[in-house]
């Protein structure tokens, strides 16, 4: 493969709206360096994710910029570097979000990451659906392995949020080990949900979700033997409503777990910072707290931690019809392309994943 000197990225160059502050720019290709354990990715397509709306309210000091932005992307090996690719192999992988302090984001022609963050594309996977796995996927997985341990199989899970990307996912994913799954969406999005294996749906917007699930799935502190339609354990992909975890211990069994990866970003910067504090602090905090395990979590990368078991796990679940990516919308890479996604993104009507096609 020719690798040329020079590509396009993407840079982010103050903080604001992708219109104002996103520039395309010509830079050189980087090789990498012996000893650095990098590989040099021809991208072939990037999946938007929810970070640039979280952009108002991380402190400068967190970012650094100019950066290029994004974290998952599909693509080809230009160069192995030392790892044991070689090069044409066809790759998908997560850039974590704490490279993005540095120009290594993913949405460029050509990227310098981690081989230990990359894996195998499945031949029968699109670039498109491959470059949105690793996110969404990663998330739902550890959401529902890392604080609950328990086998799934039979355990009844609500997925709330369950239209978005990561709801979709983890869906898939639970029904995948066996567990029962309650899914709250819109009636414009119940079809599809529906289609991914969901064993009931409930639509949010016909009247107060905790409402809904306190009459469909009782739990009763004083006879729990007697609560069997209880939930086992709720992952909230939105975190729109507070309610949903404060008014738990009326629907989600008392060893019941409450997971928190979503962050509710629509109402600005001032309710999204609240919303961060209130997932972090509130259930042990104020007023004696809730009587049920909340956990809030974002998927974080150790330095030189490998994702390799993890993704190629998502990556096997795709090949045997456990897991199927849903798209969205599909972009150019261009101006006018990026924008729109990033008008996607944020629109937060997204029923998949966003991608931009960039070669
Ligand atoms: N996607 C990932 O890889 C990933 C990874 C880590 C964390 N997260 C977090 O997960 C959240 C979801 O992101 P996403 O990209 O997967 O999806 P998204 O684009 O935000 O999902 C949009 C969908 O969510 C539904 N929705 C919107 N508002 C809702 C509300 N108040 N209550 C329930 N459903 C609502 C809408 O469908 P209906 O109204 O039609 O049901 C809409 O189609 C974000 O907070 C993000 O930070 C995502």
């Amino acid at each position: 493969m020719e690798i040329p000197t020079k590509q396009q990225k993407v840079v982010q160059v103050a903080k604001g709206l992708p219109a104002d502050v996103l520039r395309i720019v010509d830079v050189p290709v980087e090789r990498p360096a012996p000893g650095s354990g990098d590989i040099l990715v021809q991208v072939r397509a990037v999946a938007f994710n929810h970070l640039w709306k979280l952009m108002p309210v991380i402190p400068a000091f967190l970012r650094k910029l100019p950066a290029v932005p994004e974290i998952e992307l599909a693509g080809v090996i230009a160069d192995p570097g030392e790892s044991a690719f070689a090069t044409g192999d066809e790759v998908l992988g997560f850039v974590p979000p704490n490279a993005l302090s540095s120009d290594r984001g993913a949405l460029a022609q050509y990227v310098l990451m981690k081989a230990i963050h990359v894996v195998r594309k499945p031949a029968a996977l699109s670039w498109e659906a491959a470059s949105g796995l690793t996110c969404s996927g990663l998330t739902a997985a550890r959401a529902l392995s890392l604080f609950d341990t328990r086998p799934k199989k039979g355990l009844r899970i609500l997925v709330a949020g369950a239209s978005s990307a990561l709801g979709r996912t983890a869906i898939q994913i639970a029904k995948g080990q066996g567990a029962y799954v309650v899914a709250s969406c819109s009636a414009a999005s119940a079809e599809g949900v529906r289609a991914l294996g969901a064993d009931e749906i409930l639509d949010y917007t016909a009247s107060p979700l905790p409402q809904q699930l306190a009459t469909a799935y009782p739990y009763d502190k004083a006879r729990p033997s007697e609560s069997p339609l209880a939930l086992d354990l709720i992952i909230d992909c939105i975190g729109a409503d507070p309610k949903l975890y404060t008014q738990s211990p009326a629907y989600l069994a008392k060893d019941g777990v409450f997971v928190q990866p979503g962050i509710d970003t629509s109402g600005g910067a001032l309710k999204t910072g609240w919303h961060l504090a209130h997932a972090k602090w509130y259930p042990g905090c104020w007023a004696g707290g809730v009587p049920r395990t909340f956990r809030f979590f974002s998927v974080q990368v150790a330095d030189g931690e490998s994702l390799e078991r993890e993704l190629a796990e998502l990556a096997g679940w795709t090949q045997d019809g456990t897991l199927r990516m849903e798209i969205d919308s599909v972009h150019t890479f261009d101006r006018a392309g990026v924008m729109t996604a990033y008008e996607r993104v944020m629109s937060g009507k997204a029923r998949g994943k966003v991608v931009v096609r960039v070669s």
